[in-house]
């Protein structure tokens, strides 16, 4: 295995359309990406990939989507204007600004080498606020939310009196989160604008340990089942100092980034925190009446807070590899899943004439109907395989002569490189039945 830099990764995704500077043409803006062609299919079947994990495969988990923008009161409720803040520093000689916890305050500036230069350690409220409406007043303003919870904690009576959930019930949401991040450096590890996936738990209180434990072990799993190398994954458990202000137990899952072991996903024990604070400033009631028992209680909550984008830089370090062939060259490979690979198959004629060319479009339209489809009969067939290799691209389909005579084509298969031949009518089974069973060699 080839080491993954993040210089190979982030030279990768932007040759290929993977994910782009924002605003390159203006000189860039830190902290901020686009995601390309094949970046946004990318992150868009990790995406489905965690929802029908969570929703789908789960009878007790409903789906919800939330505005963005939501009442102020919900983040003094939550505890996000009081406590969401980083402590920071700034450099007297050369103005440059630190996180306090992420540097040592008695060494020399990082940036202009002066020592004994740092300000006191003050707190920087990371949520991004705006004015709604006209006037530009205290009373006007409203916060991008920083994380997709809270949606989730205000809509829990709707949900419950709409649909027809009972506790132990989840709702998961997908969705954008904004945080004025000082340090933004690693990629698109860690944005100023980036999604989540979450999902809220509510349990019964003194279930609420049992329920950590099962969804310690199922977002293990999940990560596991989207073909991540279990050798690139643990847990880390939060001590009392690393705790966010809701949490009374939590662990991360750790994955081996380029630049070292970093938190993909929190698992939180919230408790009743965040129901019994939006009861407290809403004055509404926020309490769940159990219609079996009669027990009336305000449920705890297990919370499992994923970054997409985060796992889409995650889904391509552990996809990344570099194999030298026999003939000397140097292939790069993209171990994508399947599942999330931006295009599944890709159809090449071996040449274009003789019919062979329209024979493979009729071929590569009618796989389109199931799967992300890429059609491409330029150039020789080795740089045709090596491009597709680049871009993760599982199976590739070559058209020939005998196809026009046997009606069966070959198939390669990227990881292994082997080739089969298989008839026409029998493909689209074939690749299904491939998915199902991949596992990364
Ligand atoms: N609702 C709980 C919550 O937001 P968090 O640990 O602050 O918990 C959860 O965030 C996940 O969101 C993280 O594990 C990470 O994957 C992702 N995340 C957080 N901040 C991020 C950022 N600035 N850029 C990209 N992803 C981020």
């Amino acid at each position: 295995m080839a080491e993954v830099t993040m210089d190979k990764l982030v030279s990768l995704c932007k040759r290929r359309g993977f994910v782009y500077q924002s605003s390159e043409v203006y000189g860039g803006l830190t902290g901020a990406w686009d995601y390309g062609p094949l970046g946004v299919e990318l992150k868009n079947n990790v995406e489905r990939f965690w929802w029908k994990e969570m929703t789908q495969l789960h009878d007790n988990i409903v789906g919800l989507d939330a505005a963005i923008m939501m009442h102020p009161r919900t983040w003094e409720a939550s505890g996000h204007v009081e406590n969401f803040s980083d402590p920071l520093v700034d450099c007297r000689n050369c103005k440059s600004r630190f996180r306090a916890d992420q540097i040592d305050l008695e060494a020399a500036c990082p940036v202009c080498g002066e020592k004994g230069t740092f300000t006191e350690p003050r707190d920087f409220n990371l949520m991004f606020s705006t004015y709604m409406g006209a006037v530009k007043s205290e009373d006007n303003i409203v916060y991008l939310r920083p994380e997709t919870a809270q949606g989730i904690f205000v809509n829990f009576k709707n949900v419950v009196q709409t649909s027809r959930v009972k506790v132990p019930f989840g709702i998961a949401q997908v969705g954008k989160a904004f945080r004025n991040e000082i340090t933004t450096k690693n990629f698109i590890f860690r944005t100023l604008e980036f999604e989540q996936m979450e999902m809220q738990f509510f349990v019964k209180p003194g279930t609420d340990q049992e329920w950590f434990e099962y969804w310690k072990k199922e977002r293990i799993e999940y990560y596991e089942k989207l073909g991540v190398r279990k050798d690139r994954l643990r847990f880390h458990q939060h001590g009392p100092d690393e705790l966010a202000h809701y949490a009374k137990d939590a662990f991360d899952i750790e994955f081996q980034f380029p630049m070292g072991w970093q938190e993909l996903e929190g698992i939180h024990s919230r408790t009743d925190f965040d129901l019994s604070r939006h009861a407290e400033y809403s004055g509404k009631d926020f309490s769940y009446l159990d219609d079996q028992s009669k027990e009336r209680y305000v449920p705890y909550v297990i919370e499992t807070s994923a970054g997409l984008t985060r796992s889409v830089l995650m889904v391509l370090s552990d996809a990344y590899d570099e194999q030298v062939l026999e003939d000397g060259e140097t292939r790069t490979v993209m171990h994508f899943h399947p599942l999330v690979a931006p295009v599944t198959v890709a159809v090449l004629p071996l040449v274009k004439k003789d019919g062979i060319a329209e024979l493979a479009k009729d071929i590569e339209k009618d796989l389109r109907e199931d799967y992300a489809t890429f059609y491409d009969q330029s150039g020789a067939i080795g740089r045709r395989y090596r491009r597709q290799d680049e871009i993760g691209t599982p199976f590739c389909i070559t058209i020939d002569y005998d196809t026009k005579e046997d009606n069966t084509v070959t198939i390669r298969y990227r990881d292994s490189m082997e080739q089969e031949r298989v008839p026409v009518a029998e493909l689209s089974a074939k690749i299904r039945e491939e998915i199902k069973n991949y596992r990364r060699v």
